[in-house]
Parts: structure tokens; sequence; C-alpha cells
């Protein structure tokens, strides 16, 4: 079926910041081949093509010119990996799940969790689609995205051919990845390989994340054998709905900025100055430092500015009160970023990417 292509299409609904942008042309693309005819249509007229999945991690700064495609492709598939053939044999309660890049992120972890396919439980509750959580290496409660990932497929806009990427070539970096460098704009990822394990092995090493699963366990009389991955999904999605606010009832791209990572001459003399500043020890001697306590420390937690805001409860999301527009939002983000920059001298990195500058 040939793709329908629509002339000043409102991109509100597809965006979950709900920040008010048209597309000038806009497309919604389920199979393979509409992708392509999509691209064509973008080559032949000359339009720029803008690519979005679920809309959980952009900002529309304004209109977009071009073309907008979003990537609706279906489907999943898996293989189990099984001893024969590897020489260490340690890969028996492997399975290899392949999602379509449309697919929705959380709904295939609960799928996953059904199969009884572990590994995913501790991403809970993520917005958005399998096909952009490669782009930023989605992460949340001690697990990324990398840790699972075998493979992925993307078409190269360049060659017009299917490239496969295993986990090393996509360069996966703390909410970084290639396709946030060298290969923005170049690849459109289709489908996504994850290794999950047909054992159950939680994974609860995470501070906020033991002390609720202990708390649980304190409060129904159970044991540790009693922690299962399914009691771990169900209990990283309650601290979610505590601290971020759901996009449908408070527009937002969850977090705004990463959490800064600081080289040991800055963290020493940072933690100086601020004896209490929580952070998180790397091996290079450095630390990462939650972005969070920075925003709150300036006073900007719960900061409201006309149609936007700093949520209430994790300084880390800024929030759509309404009506905001894109330039609002953003003009937010500078003032975090200045405070910031002005009080600990660190410089705050956007996460979501920004489109519609003109
Ligand atoms: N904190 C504050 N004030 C706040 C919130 C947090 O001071 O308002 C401090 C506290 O010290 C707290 C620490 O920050 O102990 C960590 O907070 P939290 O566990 O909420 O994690 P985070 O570093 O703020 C990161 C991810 C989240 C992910 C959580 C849990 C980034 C940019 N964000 O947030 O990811 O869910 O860890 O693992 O790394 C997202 O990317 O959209 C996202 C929600």
């Amino acid at each position: 079926m040939t793709p329908v292509i629509q002339q000043n299409v409102s991109l509100r609904a597809f965006n979950t910041l709900a920040l008010p942008s048209t597309a000038e042309y806009f497309c919604s693309v389920s199979e393979h081949s509409q992708l392509l005819q999509a691209l064509e249509f973008a080559r032949t007229s000359a339009l720029v093509v803008t690519i979005i999945g679920g809309g959980s991690n952009i900002v529309l700064a304004g209109d977009i010119p071009g073309l907008v495609i979003q990537i609706d492709l279906r489907g999943v598939s898996h293989r189990y990996v099984t001893a024969a053939g590897n020489a260490t044999g340690d890969l028996a309660n492997a399975v290899d799940v392949t999602f379509a890049a449309g697919e929705n992120w959380h709904q295939q972890v609960l799928f996953c969790l059904d199969q009884g396919w572990y590994g995913l439980e501790n991403l809970s509750l993520i917005p958005g689609t399998m096909g952009a959580a490669p782009i930023q290496n989605i992460g949340a409660y001690g697990v990324e995205l990398a840790d699972r990932l075998i493979s992925l497929q993307a078409l190269d806009r360049q060659s017009g051919e299917l490239v496969c990427f295993d986990r090393q070539s996509c360069e996966f970096g703390y909410r970084d990845s290639l396709f946030k460098h060298a290969g923005y704009d170049r690849y459109i990822i289709v489908d996504v390989t994850l290794r999950l394990s047909t054992k159950p092995e939680p994974n609860i090493s995470y501070p906020a994340l033991s002390a609720a699963v202990e708390a649980f366990c304190r409060r129904e009389g159970l044991t540790s054998e009693a922690i299962t991955p399914r009691l771990v999904s169900n209990l990283v999605s309650e601290i979610r709905r505590q601290k971020l606010p759901d996009p449908a009832l408070l527009p937002n791209a969850g977090s705004f900025f990463k959490n800064p990572l600081l080289k040991q001459p800055q963290l020493n003399a940072l933690l100086a100055q601020f004896e209490d500043m929580p952070n998180y020890p790397q091996p290079d001697g450095g630390a990462k430092i939650p972005a969070a306590w920075l925003i709150e420390q300036c006073g900007l937690k719960g900061a409201e500015r006309g149609e936007v805001g700093v949520h209430d409860r994790q300084a880390l999301v800024l929030i759509n009160r309404g009506q905001a527009s894109g330039a609002e939002l953003l003009a937010l983000a500078g003032e975090v970023r200045q405070s910031v920059e002005q009080r600990f001298a660190i410089s705050l990195e956007i996460e979501p990417r920004i489109y519609g500058v003109n």
C-alpha cells in the first residue's frame, strides 16, 4: 500500500510534550515498502526528512519543514539460543527477540514477561518505541538497553541499503550512541534484536529499587525468593508513577537533561564546597552527578514560568502546563542551564532532540 502523505499536519498529538507544531508533509509508515516510498517522495520533491517514533524524546521548537515520517513498523519474532554449536555452552538460557521499530517499548516489556523472557523488567514503563530506544540508549534502575542489545538493522539513507549494527558498532555510552553523532540523520532504525534470559535473574542493585523491594517484602512478609522479574517490573512502574508525570496528564519528555559526568579534579573541587552533593563514582575516578539535585539546589524544583515548569517531584523533568510553545520550554531550559552553570560551573546537556529551530 502506498503511504498516505498529508500536508500541514498538527504534530501536537505526536509529541508527549504536546507542543504545537505543524509538519509541512506527514506520513506514518507501517511497512518497509512504505518507508522506501515516503523517502522517494521526499527525494523527488526535494524535502528534508524528519523521523519520529513515539515522540517522547523530542522538543518541537517550531514548525517542521519537509516530510515528517512516523515509524509505525510492527512485528516481533524470536529465536531460542541453544548451547549447541556454542563452545562455552553458556547461552542455553537465552532467547533473541527481534522487535520492529514501531512497537511500543513498555508493551513489549510486558509481552516478554508474559513469555518468560527476562531482562527488561528494570526498563518498565519507559515511554517511546523500540526503534528510538537505542538512539539514547535508554536506561533506568541499573540497566541500559546496551546491556541487552545484540544487533539492530537500520536503513542507510545514503546508500538505500539495510545495514546491520552489532552492539559495539552502535558506540553506546550513557544516554548516547552513534545515532546521535555520525549516524544522526543518516540511519533509520527498522528493527532491534535483544538477548533476553529464560532464567529469572532480577537485578535490584539500584538503591531506590532495592529499598522498594525490601519494603515490599517486609510489608508482605516475603523472603528474597519472592523477588521475581514481574515484581521488579511492578515496583519500577510504581516508583516511576510516583516521581514522573504521566505525559497524558502533564505533558513532558522524561528527563530533560543528562546527568553530568565530572572528571576527578572538578569533582573534588565541588565536593570541597558542597559536601552533601550526591555522586555516583565512575571507572575513570570521576563521578556522575544527579542533575535533579543541582537543579533543586538552584531553587528551581517546582518552578513555574507561565505555561512551563520544572516538575515538583522530579527536578529533571520539564513540563508543559497546557498551552506552552517550544520556545517557552527552551527558555526555561536555558534558565535552568544558566543557574546550574553559575552556581556549580557545570554545563547541563539537553537530552531530547530538538527539531524545528529556524
Ligand atoms: N534527586 C534530587 N532531586 C530530585 C530528584 C532526584 O536531588 O528532584 C537526586 C537524589 O539524590 C536522587 C538522585 O537524584 O537520589 C537520583 O534520582 P533518580 O533515581 O530519580 O534518578 P535520576 O538520576 O534523576 C535517571 C534517569 C531516569 C531514570 C532514573 C532511574 C537520566 C537523565 N535520567 O534519573 O531516566 O528513570 O535515573 O534510573 O539519566 C529519562 O531518561 O527520561 C528518565 C526518566
